[in-house]
């Protein structure tokens, strides 16, 4: 049996960072549920795909291979790392989250992964949806106004014009419908430990 970690938590809390030494330490594999949402948006925004239609949406799912080799997210066959980071997919990645059929796409593929390995998972539902038996759940916030400054730190460092202001109100926005859509929500597990 594959031992299962789960990190939830919004935006900007520092799930990634923490996933990823975690990972490195006890030889896991990291799994980037986030990037997944990010890869399909990215699909969608360059496909043009109109999100309020089902039958589009369902056809984008069906068209998109996804494969996460070493912390590179590749989406049908091509290596889109470095485009999936930026604030138009960040929206809608959290647009489409909200979405059954994209949730049930990646809930499979996200499963089968924990059940073949040992992996440290983040996300948002991770503890809730779709690892509820985790081996260990951890739901990891900090306050909106530092999770703004981390990202806007980030950007910066990478030479992305923002204002800290934007990217508070865009965490701030991704949060709210994060934990509001009816199908997954961002919440914490009553079993996860919280770290504030
Ligand atoms: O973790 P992230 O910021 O890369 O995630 C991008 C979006 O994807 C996030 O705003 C909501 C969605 N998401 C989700 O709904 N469920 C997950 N397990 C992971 C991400």
């Amino acid at each position: 049996m594959s031992i299962n970690v789960a990190i939830d938590g919004p935006a900007g809390a520092g799930k990634s960072t923490i996933a990823k030494k975690l990972a490195k330490e006890l030889d896991y594999i990291y799994v980037d549920t986030g990037a997944m949402y990010r890869a399909m948006a990215l699909y969608m925004i360059e496909q043009k795909t109109d999100i309020q239609h089902m039958d589009a949406v369902r056809s984008a799912c069906d068209a998109i291979t996804y494969s996460d080799g070493e912390q590179q997210v590749i989406l049908n066959g091509r290596n889109v790392n470095d485009f999936i980071r930026t604030e138009a997919v960040s929206e809608m990645s959290s647009k489409i989250s909200a979405i059954p059929e994209v949730r049930a796409k990646l809930l499979s593929l996200q499963r089968s992964l924990a059940a073949a390995s040992n992996v440290i998972m983040d996300g948002r539902d991770i503890g809730t949806h779709v690892l509820p038996n985790a081996d260990v759940k951890i739901f990891l916030t900090a306050d909106a106004h530092v999770r703004a400054l981390r990202r806007y730190e980030e950007f910066t460092a990478k030479g992305i014009d923002c204002t800290l202001e934007n990217v508070e109100r865009e965490v701030i926005e991704r949060d709210e419908r994060d934990m509001n859509r009816a199908i997954a929500p961002l919440k914490q597990a009553e079993d996860a430990v919280r770290v504030d």
